[in-house]
């Protein structure tokens, strides 16, 4: 079975968040399980400034689309066993330093990848890239820059090649959609998307919308949020087209990295740990992170950690409040990463000139510093409004941080609320409200246990030190969405073989 994931980002490629852990890490898997995955991403410029060195030429072709013929240059390298494609085209992908820019922008730039990706697509399945013809047989596209590609194919399929290729759209993020398309998809040449329930309930230019209709199959990326996507408060006016689509769509829980993310051999620790060690090894990494911030280095001081894009959806703004509280109350100390909405960076920024001597902010995107955070930190709070699935929850019980988290999406379906006693169950600290109060009084509860139930914590520590958080699992989930996909279009059992490598 041949797989092309097509995205925005791959880790170490190119990652704002959790998309890019998760292109970088499930084909890998998939390979080891006999599916020959590979990758697409565009050349973000800085990809070339990065990893140039690593790009090896593969095949330039021309594309033609209605605003005129492009030429569209194919560079590749491995990672971990993955082959991986980058894309070109002036003046869309591989100038600039950014991997976003601005949503009309990013409107044009994305709706040219989906073109050439399905072009690119075609050109290995030729041969034209020098090796095996290699036509795959599922698009794995992820969320709305790649959603169009569903439709895409959908209007090839009446084409010799393209008769049973399948799609398989996975949606990260519901919030972010491409809407108002209509007049970017009008000017690329895109044809008119006749589906009725995307023109009754006028989503004909919406490209997560679209890619949620003519997908072969749908996935989110844990089960609770694939029930909450159906409602409102989720999905984001796009609800009415997961309910016509309820059947052909999942929830299949993330995975994580283990071996990268592994605190027994993570190389940004001050010293390695294990659930066997952390008693007694950890708090030098704890030591070593209030160092770095320039903070008391109080062993008895809880440490509270966020790691977070900084924007509405991780719930920072009002988690910012009740952090005040808790500043002024106990003996906790802050530490913040994250970048994202001006406003937000500001109130966290806040915190720090008003608790100067416990409460240290770091905006900006550092991916080390991430790993010694989860590795060093007593808490991760992690206070979404909605989290499809979240990673940062499940990095923080790897390396031994308790998650106190707000009760949706995945952040629901990996964290078990502390039993308030010996802690015969329990991960992590969960609340429900979306409020500063609720913040504050659940951070001073997990506090008063780091205090008072010493070995009650540590119960929680090594149990979610345990957890297998790894692909193995979700990874049969996919290939088993990826024969329904198959199936719906007419293909039968395509086997799983061992996978040579393509160089
Ligand atoms: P999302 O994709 O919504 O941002 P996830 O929890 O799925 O949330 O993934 C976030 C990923 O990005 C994690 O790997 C986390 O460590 C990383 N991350 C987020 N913000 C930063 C930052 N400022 N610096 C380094 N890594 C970050
Ligand atoms: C999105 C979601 C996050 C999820 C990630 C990877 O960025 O916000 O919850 O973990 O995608 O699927």
């Amino acid at each position: 079975m041949r797989v092309l994931f097509i995205a925005a980002e791959m880790a170490p490629f190119a990652k704002t968040g959790g998309l890019g852990d998760v292109v970088g890490s499930l084909p890998a898997v998939l390979r080891r399980k006999g599916v020959d995955a590979r990758v697409l991403i565009p050349l973000h410029g800085p990809i070339k400034a990065a990893f140039g060195d690593r790009l090896e030429h593969l095949f330039t072709f021309a594309f033609s689309r209605r605003p005129g013929t492009a030429d569209v240059h194919i560079y590749t390298t491995e990672q971990d066993g993955v082959p991986v494609y980058f894309l070109q085209s002036w003046p869309f992908f591989g100038e600039g330093d950014a991997i976003y820019t601005d949503l009309n922008w990013d409107r044009e730039r994305f709706i040219f990848f989906s073109q050439a990706a399905m072009a690119v697509a075609w050109e290995l399945g030729q041969g034209h890239h020098g090796g095996e013809p290699w036509m795959p047989d599922v698009l794995h596209v992820h969320d709305w820059h790649t959603a169009l590609i569903p439709f895409l194919l959908h209007e090839a399929r009446f084409q010799p090649g393209w008769e049973d290729v399948a799609s398989v759209l996975t949606i990260h993020n519901m919030a972010y959609q491409g809407w108002d398309a209509g007049g970017y998809l009008w000017m690329a040449g895109v044809p008119g998307r006749h589906d009725p329930h995307l023109i009754y309930q006028n989503k004909t230019d919406n490209l997560l919308g679209i890619g949620i209709i003519y997908a072969d199959k749908l996935n989110t990326v844990s089960p609770r949020h694939a029930i909450e996507l159906h409602y409102p408060r989720f999905g984001e006016g796009l609800e009415g087209l997961i309910w016509v689509r309820d059947s052909d769509l999942v929830g299949i829980l993330n995975g994580l990295d283990m071996e990268h993310n592994n605190p027994e051999t993570d190389p940004a620790l001050a010293r390695n740990f294990s659930w066997r060690t952390f008693r007694t090894d950890r708090i030098e990494n704890k030591r070593a992170l209030q160092y770095e911030f320039a903070l008391e280095q109080r062993d008895d001081a809880p440490l509270i950690a966020i790691v977070s894009r900084l924007v509405e959806q991780k719930g920072m703004d009002f988690a910012a409040e009740g952090l005040r509280w808790v500043l002024a109350e106990t003996s906790a100390q802050l530490i913040v990463l994250g970048t994202g909405k001006p406003e937000i960076e500001e109130q966290m920024r806040r915190l720090e000139w008003d608790f100067g001597w416990k409460a240290k902010v770091y905006i900006g995107y550092n991916a080390a510093l991430a790993q010694r955070m989860y590795g060093g930190a007593d808490m991760l709070l992690v206070p979404s409004r909605y989290e499809p699935c979240g990673l940062t929850q499940m990095l923080a019980m790897r390396y031994g941080a308790l998650p106190v988290v707000r009760e949706t999406g995945g952040l629901a379906d990996t964290v078990v609320n502390y039993d308030n006693g010996p802690a015969d169950q329990g991960t992590g600290f969960v609340f429900l409200w979306e409020e500063p109060e609720a913040v504050r009084h659940t951070l001073r509860w997990a506090i008063d246990t780091y205090r008072n139930r010493r070995a009650a914590w540590e119960r929680m520590q090594e149990r979610g030190m345990r957890i297998d958080w790894g692909w193995e699992r979700p990874v049969r989930q996919y290939i088993a969405l990826y024969e329904q996909a198959l199936a719906k279009v007419g293909r039968g059992q395509v086997g799983l073989t061992e996978i040579r490598q393509p160089h």
